[in-house]
C-alpha cells in the first residue's frame, strides 16, 4: 500500500492547507463565529472542541475522505472482531475485548468465557481485600498496598487511583515503578508488611526493574513474617502464568490477561488490581464501561463526526500538514497529573516508528513528541515556551466542568484560566515592544469531562487509544509494538557486570563514563 502522502486526499489536503495559509485562527473565527458549534464533538458524554484547530468544515470532509483512502473503518473493525491488528508480531490487539460484551474469536477460540472468569476472580479478590476477608499472615486485614510494575503496568494504574481519589475508600496503594532504592524505601516508610499486600503487575514477568523490586518486596515481607507468609502477601497481574509459579506464586494468587493486550493497553485486565483494590471493582467496571461506550462509538458514528477517528485524522494534519513537532497535554485538574505521562508512552511507544508495516521506510514524521503537565502550575512554567517559543505545538487541554472538591471559587479560576490559555494561544497579542508580542496562532482542542470520574476516565482513555490506532491506520504503521526499547536493555545486562566491578569489555564510550562515575563516587 502506498503511502498517505502519495495519495489524493492527502495532495487535496496539501492544497487546501495552502488555500488556507493566509488565514489565521482568528481570522477562521471571524469568519464563522458559528464554528465553535460545527467543530465540537461528542463522544461517551466527553465534549472535544475542535474549533481552535486549523481546520474548517471543508478540512472535515477532506480528512474523512482520507481515512475512508486508508481504510480507517475497516481497520477498527479488525480490532474489534480479534484480527491480528500486531502484524509485527503476529496477534490481535485485545483490550477492547476486555470491556466489551462480545464473544471475540481467535483462531476459533471464544475469549469471553476466559475474560469473564478473570474479571471475575478479580472482583472477588478486590472486595475480599477490601472488606478485609483476604488477610494477611497474622491474621490483620490489609491497609496498603504495594503496587510493583513499570511503564503499562504502572502508569494506567497510578493515573487512575490518583484521578479517583475521591472514590479511593479501600486501601493505600503506592507504587515502586523504578529501579531505586529510594524509591523503594520512600514506598515501604511507615509500612507495616502484616498488613500491606504485594500486587506485582508485569505482562511477561521478565521485566528487570519489577521483578528485583519484587525480590526486594519478597525479602522485606520474608523478613518480618517468614516464608509461610508470601502466599497471603503476594499476589501477580500478568500473561507469563509460568514465570509467576517460578517465582513461587501459588496458581490463585496469579490473575492472568491474554498474551494479546499489549502493556500500554492492559489497565482493563488485570492489571488494573490496585485500582479495583483502591475504589472497589464497581467503579472499575464503570471505568470499563465509559470505554466501552467510546469504543461502540468509534465503531459506528460517522467518520466526520467520529470523535476519536476525528483527532487521529487531525493529528496527521498538525503533525504532517502543519509540520508541528510537539503536543503538549494541559491537564486542568491535579488529579489527572499523571495523564500526560500515561499518553506518552500511549503515544510516543505506539507510533514512535520509522518503517511501515512492510519494513519499508517512512517518507514523513510519525509519532510527535508528546509531553505536559498539571495547569495551572505548568502555566508559571512552560506556558511562555508555548506563547513566545519558537517552535508550534498543538495542545490538548483537558478540563472537568464540574468542581473537584468544595471550594467553588478555585474551580471557578480553574475554568477561567482554562478558557483564557486557549484563547490566548489562538489569538496572540500585538504589541509596539516585540518582547511583549505573542503571535497566536497556536492550535488546541479542548476535551470537556462533565466529571472527573471512573466512566469519563474510561472514555477518555479509550479515546486517545483509539486516536493512537487511527493514526496508525493513516500512517501504515504498527502501533502495538515496540522494539526500540529492546537495544537499551541488552546493552545494559552487559554493561551491568561492569558497574559490579567485573573487567568486561566495553564500548570505550560507555567505559569511560563509567570511569567518571566511580571517580565522583569514590571522592568521598
Ligand atoms: O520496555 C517497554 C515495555 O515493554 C512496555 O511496553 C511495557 O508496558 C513495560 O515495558 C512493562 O512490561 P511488563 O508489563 O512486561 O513488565
Amino acid at each position: 500500500m502506498p503511502h498517505f502522502t502519495s495519495t489524493p486526499p492527502w495532495q487535496a489536503l496539501l492544497a487546501h492547507r495552502d488555500a488556507l495559509a493566509g488565514a489565521r485562527l482568528r481570522d477562521l473565527w471571524q469568519r464563522d463565529g458559528a464554528r465553535g458549534a460545527a467543530l465540537t464533538f461528542s463522544c461517551a458524554g466527553i465534549a472535544v472542541d475542535l474549533s481552535k484547530q486549523r481546520i474548517t468544515a471543508e478540512t472535515v470532509q477532506l480528512l474523512a475522505a482520507l481515512a475512508r483512502d486508508r481504510g480507517v473503518a475497516p481497520a477498527i473493525e479488525k480490532l474489534f472482531t480479534g484480527e491480528r491488528v500486531n502484524v509485527t508480531e503476529n496477534r490481535p490487539a485485545l483490550h477492547t475485548a476486555l470491556r466489551g460484551d462480545e464473544h471475540v474469536s481467535v483462531d476459533g477460540h471464544d475469549l469471553y468465557p476466559e475474560i469473564q472468569r478473570n474479571r471475575e476472580r478479580m472482583r472477588v479478590f478486590a472486595e475480599a481485600v477490601r472488606a478485609g476477608q483476604w488477610k494477611g499472615a497474622t491474621g490483620r486485614a490489609f491497609t496498603h498496598v504495594l503496587a510493583l510494575g513499570i511503564g503499562g503496568s504502572a502508569l494506567g494504574p497510578k493515573l487512575a487511583i490518583e484521578a479517583l481519589r475521591a472514590d479511593a475508600d479501600g486501601p493505600e496503594v503506592r507504587f515502586v515503578i523504578n529501579i531505586d532504592a529510594a524509591e523503594f524505601d520512600d514506598a515501604i516508610d511507615g509500612l507495616d508488611p502484616a498488613s500491606t499486600l504485594v500486587v506485582v503487575a508485569s505482562k511477561t514477568f521478565t521485566t528487570q526493574e519489577t521483578m528485583v523490586n519484587a525480590v526486594a518486596a519478597r525479602e522485606w515481607l520474608v523478613a518480618a513474617l517468614g516464608e509461610g507468609a508470601l502466599a497471603k502477601h503476594v499476589v501477580a497481574a500478568t500473561a507469563n502464568i509460568a514465570a509467576a509459579a517460578n517465582f513461587g506464586l501459588p496458581e490463585c494468587n496469579v490473575f492472568p490477561f491474554a498474551e494479546g493486550v499489549g502493556g500500554r493497553y492492559s489497565l482493563w485486565s488485570s492489571v488494573g488490581l490496585p485500582v479495583a483494590i483502591a475504589v472497589g471493582m464497581a467503579k472499575f467496571e464503570q471505568m470499563l464501561a465509559g470505554a466501552h461506550a467510546a469504543d461502540l462509538q468509534v465503531r459506528s458514528d460517522p467518520l466526520e463526526r467520529n470523535v476519536p477517528v476525528l483527532l487521529g485524522l487531525v493529528a496527521a494534519w498538525n503533525r504532517n500538514a502543519l509540520g508541528m513537532p510537539t503536543h503538549a497535554v494541559l491537564s486542568y485538574a491535579s488529579r489527572l497529573e499523571s495523564l500526560p505521562a500515561y499518553l506518552q508512552q500511549l503515544e510516543m511507544e505506539s507510533l514512535g516508528k520509522r518503517v511501515d508495516t512492510s519494513g519499508a521506510p517512512v517518507d514523513f514524521h510519525t509519532s510527535p513528541v508528546v509531553w505536559g503537565g498539571t495547569e495551572t502550575p505548568g502555566q508559571h512554567a512552560f506556558h511562555q515556551w508555548l506563547h513566545q517559543g519558537t517552535e508550534p505545538a498543538s495542545c490538548d487541554f483537558i478540563v472537568v466542568a464540574r468542581p473537584m472538591g468544595e471550594k467553588r471559587i478555585h474551580h471557578e479560576i480553574l475554568l477561567s484560566h482554562a478558557c483564557a490559555q486557549s484563547e490566548a494561544l489562538m489569538n496572540g497579542v500585538a504589541a509596539s515592544d516585540p518582547h511583549r508580542a505573542c503571535p497566536g496562532d497556536r492550535v488546541s482542542t479542548t476535551f470537556v469531562l462533565p466529571q472527573l470520574d471512573a466512566y469519563h476516565l474510561g472514555a477518555l482513555l479509550a479515546i486517545y487509544e483509539h486516536k493512537v490506532y487511527v493514526l496508525a491506520t493513516l500512517w501504515g504503521i504498527n502501533a502495538f509494538d515496540q522494539f526500540g526499547v529492546e537495544l537499551g536493555k541488552t546493552i545494559a545486562a552487559q554493561v551491568l557486570p561492569a558497574v559490579r566491578g567485573a573487567n568486561v569489555p566495553l564500548h570505550p564510550a560507555t567505559q569511560h563514563l563509567l570511569d567518571v562515575i566511580r571517580k565522583l563516587g569514590d571522592s568521598r
